[in-house]
């Protein structure tokens, strides 16, 4: 593997963190235990043709119970940090309003078996799950959604800032808005442009409320945002071909880039309520942030009018992040999500081979490498994903673990990239990174 032959830079030391991440819906389950409210993605798996095979999260991995033979595993990975999300239903069953002190229950129980495992947890406040209710109100499209998003926020930290210094405020408003509620092809399954910029534009809002609380409530507390973030590279030189990548990188990425960092929307795309902003809520989205998540999966390669080709390219994922430095000059960016799904298969001798996954595990850290090299401020890698899960529309169709589910007896083998993660990272650590330090814990 790459790293013997060109050791990572002293910048790849500690502080780094090598993690997994996961999401809640995808992987707990136990959709009833506990008073759990009901969420878009319950109910959008209940409508005809929304998911394939009619699949849902009810069961997905039941994480929910089996976290701590999920946590052995994660030892055995010698991982210095799992990313999981909360699920808001689980804290707030109505989205507001009563707290469901049994849900943070389960979520204060995790976080204690990961800090006794040694692993920092790093929460994701919302991965999708909105409360159904809120739904109903109007969800994302509307203000109070945001307003509702910073009482959650306040109610987990309550609970769990005490042991936790790294949050996360959402995970990929793009897909929210866009696949939410742009074509519906997502929970809650709306398709309308206008809804999905006003949705773009309050989980924006939400996260800078959200950061504001934590911040407040968490001294030392590193606060991010994950967004899934592209490569859009022209197929040609073609003026057109070059109007149109530029069309798609301000959807995927200046939509949500520019107002974090700059406090505005990009001028070449529609505006959120045709610009009828309130300054306030500018500036409340642009507050400092500590660390840029980054979701990366593949280039978009574009051609006029509006046709994308989605690449494997580890060369488009280090060029991305120069440009994240160049343009947007984050004090970090953590690469909160990086892998690739198979139709991974149980050999006859009871192994799981997948060294398709391994190598682009293997040429993505490589290419996360050549950007620390070049001056980026990475300082975490987490792999979608620990284990198959729950992946959203297409239901267990693509497996992204590096652990391998058996859906019918939810049995864990883990696959060949799991074996190679974890000797990646024991290398790691023995070339003298040492676990890194929670920024908020005072032991
Ligand atoms: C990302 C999502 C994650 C998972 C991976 C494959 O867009 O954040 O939940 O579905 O893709």
């Amino acid at each position: 593997m790459t790293d013997q032959q060109s050791p990572f830079p002293p910048q790849f030391g500690p502080p780094f963190f090598w993690g997994v991440a996961t999401s809640a819906y995808q992987i707990e389950g136990a959709v009833g235990a506990d008073g759990r409210g009901e969420s878009i993605w319950d109910r959008f798996c209940t409508l005809p043709g929304a998911v394939r095979n009619g699949e849902s999260g009810e069961i997905a991995c039941d994480f929910y119970h089996r976290y701590p033979e999920d946590i052995e595993l994660m030892r055995e990975l010698e991982l210095d940090a799992f990313r999981f999300s909360i699920a808001w239903p689980r804290v707030l069953p109505d989205g507001r309003g009563r707290v469901n002190e049994a849900g943070l229950d389960f979520y204060e129980r995790l976080v204690d078996a990961l800090l006794e495992a040694g692993i920092e947890p790093w929460p994701t406040l919302y991965h999708w799950d909105l409360p159904q209710k809120l739904e109903d109100a109007g969800g994302w499209p509307v203000r109070a959604t945001a307003e509702a998003f910073a009482e959650y926020a306040e109610a987990v930290v309550g609970r769990l800032g005490d042991r936790v210094a790294w949050w996360t405020t959402h995970n990929e408003p793009r897909v929210m808005s866009w696949l939410g509620y742009g074509d519906g092809s997502f929970a809650p399954g709306r398709a309308s442009g206008a809804d999905a910029l006003a949705a773009a534009h309050h989980l924006l809002l939400s996260h800078g409320l959200a950061a504001t609380v934590i911040r407040r409530d968490v001294p030392g507390a590193k606060v991010g945002i994950a967004l899934d973030l592209t490569d859009a590279v022209p197929a040609t030189d073609l003026p057109a071909d070059r109007a149109a990548a530029h069309a798609v990188d301000g959807r995927a990425n200046r939509l949500f880039l520019d107002p974090i960092f700059r406090g505005e929307y990009p001028d070449d795309l529609p505006q959120p309520f045709g610009g009828d902003l309130d300054e306030g809520d500018l500036r409340t989205i642009a507050a400092p942030l500590d660390f840029l998540g980054v979701n990366y999966y593949v280039r978009q390669v574009v051609r006029a009018p509006a046709q994308v080709e989605l690449v494997v390219s580890p060369q488009g994922f280090t060029d991305l992040l120069l440009r994240l430095r160049d343009d947007y000059a984050p004090p970090a960016i953590v690469v909160t999500e990086n892998g690739t799904w198979f139709g991974d298969a149980v050999g006859h001798d009871g192994h799981v081979r997948d060294p398709e996954r391994q190598a682009y595990l293997a040429e993505h850290v490589d290419a996360v490498a050549r950007a620390v090299e070049a001056g980026v401020p990475v300082t975490g890698y987490f792999v979608w994903s620990l284990l198959d899960n729950f992946e959203w529309n297409v239901g267990y169709w693509k497996r992204f673990g590096l652990v391998y589910v058996d859906f019918p007896t939810l049995r864990r083998i883990p696959k060949g990239s799991f074996y190679w993660y974890r000797d990646f990272i024991a290398r790691r650590h023995r070339a003298g990174a040492a676990p890194p330090m929670s920024a908020g814990r005072s032991s």
